[in-house]
């Protein structure tokens, strides 16, 4: 195939990690990112831009003669980026805007899976015409309470709650604009049990190549305490995520999910993020969403040996079965260095020294930008990834941790037990 050129979408962990891995692939010719942070500039060149503005990035599109769109992030493609660029004959790594309703409607996604039993939970959803029969709902329904905003709202939108009065109380609060349209309607559904773990294809509508799994650490304090983030560290494979596991993900929701798309007519090419329960060895779907995970691709990318570029070009061009994918079998481990006070208040513009000296892991950014001075600075709550990649879960883990102590910002804070839950589950 050809070279291309490539404008990549994004700027956190996810698209440092997509912006490493495309620029080993001898099919690119230039790579660019827009926005980008502080070390995607060191792949291709960042571009200002942003990336909801979409005749912005269609200009630039022209520009540069870019022939191919990989979208990071889920908001271009709710919004319906796809749909323009494909208009445009790009070939856009990321579903339109029909099938990008997997993540952008949780009741779209609920729907979708009953519709082609897919394993969830049972559910029901609610607007405001529809509160007494809500509160009726949340009534017949034992504790703890599962509320979540139809819509996006930038991670925030999910609600658990132990007592009854209170769910309502929200219940009132959400259809009454607390996350504004996102809320508008709300899904109840059942709480699940059982230990929670991500799993990713990359999938052309027809054919799907199975990623590597993932688990990453959503709170803030270590033993999985305190509020929740983005996600402050991620490991790979999951080690309770066994074969037979694995298998019964494949049969009872990824190829139901890719029939899924076929039979509703969505054509469908890019990443679909299967948000898992493992309860009691049956997998239950949590959530879609329709773009990787950060930081799960931290941890994902440097485990696939396989030209990434190449399986973009398969995944546009519908010839994915014809494609091999090969992994690694070592284990990937990412560790989060945060800013003070993430998720909370916290201060940016603090200068990042020492990853110079780090050897053996690679550092990707994830809330950086580099000044005009050439220094690069925190811009965001979540700083830096350090992901290494090594023989085991301990062997990747005692790295990064190691990486970590040479490198410096003021009120760096990082988790020191990532991965420490899992020990359990590896045989010795
Ligand atoms: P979501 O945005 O749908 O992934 O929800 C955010 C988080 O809430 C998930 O990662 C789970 O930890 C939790 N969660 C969501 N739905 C449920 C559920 N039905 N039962 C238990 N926990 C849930
Ligand atoms: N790490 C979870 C997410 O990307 O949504």
């Amino acid at each position: 195939m050809a070279k291309e050129n490539i404008l990549l979408i994004g700027s956190g962990g996810r698209e440092s990690a997509l912006a490493w891995k495309m620029r080993q692939s001898d099919l690119v010719d230039q790579l660019y990112i827009m926005p980008g942070n502080g070390s995607t500039a060191n792949y291709g060149e960042n571009v200002d831009g942003n990336p909801n503005d979409h005749e912005a990035v269609r200009r630039f599109i022209g520009l540069k003669d870019i022939s191919m769109v990989v979208v990071g992030p889920e908001e271009p493609l709710v919004k319906g980026l796809a749909d323009s660029l494909t208009e445009m004959g790009i070939s856009v790594i990321g579903p339109r805007r029909k099938g990008a309703q997997l993540e952008g409607s949780k009741d779209f996604a609920k729907a979708f899976m009953m519709r082609h039993n897919i394993p969830t939970a049972a559910y029901k959803s609610f607007t405001k015409d529809t509160l007494k029969e809500g509160l009726d709902f949340l009534a017949s329904l034992k504790a703890p309470y599962v509320l979540k905003a139809d819509g996006l709202a930038a991670g925030k939108g999910v609600l658990i709650i132990d007592n009854l009065k209170e769910a309502q109380e929200q219940l009132k609060k959400m259809l009454d604009g607390m996350f504004g349209d996102a809320s508008a309607r709300v899904v109840i559904e059942e709480y699940l049990t059982g230990i929670e773990m991500s799993a990713f294809v990359l999938t052309d509508g027809k054919d799907y190549k199975i990623l590597p799994e993932a688990k990453d650490y959503k709170r803030i304090g270590e033993g999985d305490t305190g509020l929740n983030t983005g996600g402050m560290g991620a490991v790979s494979p999951v080690p309770f995520a066994d074969k037979e596991f694995l298998r019964k993900v494949e049969e009872k929701v990824i190829k139901p999910t890719i029939q899924g798309l076929q039979d509703d007519e969505i054509d469908y090419r890019g990443f679909i993020f299967f948000g898992l329960m493992n309860d009691g060895g049956e997998p239950k779907v949590i959530e879609y969403n329709v773009r990787l995970g950060d930081p799960e691709t931290e941890v994902i990318l440097p485990r696939i040996e396989t030209d990434l570029v190449e399986l973009f070009q398969a995944t546009v061009a519908g010839r994915l079965s014809e494609c091999n994918i090969k992994l690694s079998d070592k284990t990937c481990c990412t560790v989060m260095m945060v800013s003070g006070g993430y998720p909370g208040h916290y201060e940016k513009g603090k200068v990042i020294t020492g990853r110079e000296n780090v050897k053996g892991s690679i550092v990707f950014d994830a809330g950086t930008k580099r000044e005009a001075d050439g220094k690069v600075v925190t811009s965001g709550g979540r700083v830096l990834a350090v992901s290494t990649l090594a023989e085991s879960k301990d062997a990747a883990l005692a790295k990064s941790y190691e990486a970590i102590k040479g490198i410096n910002f003021e009120g760096a804070y990082y988790r020191r037990d990532i991965g420490k839950d899992l020990d359990k589950y590896y045989k010795k």
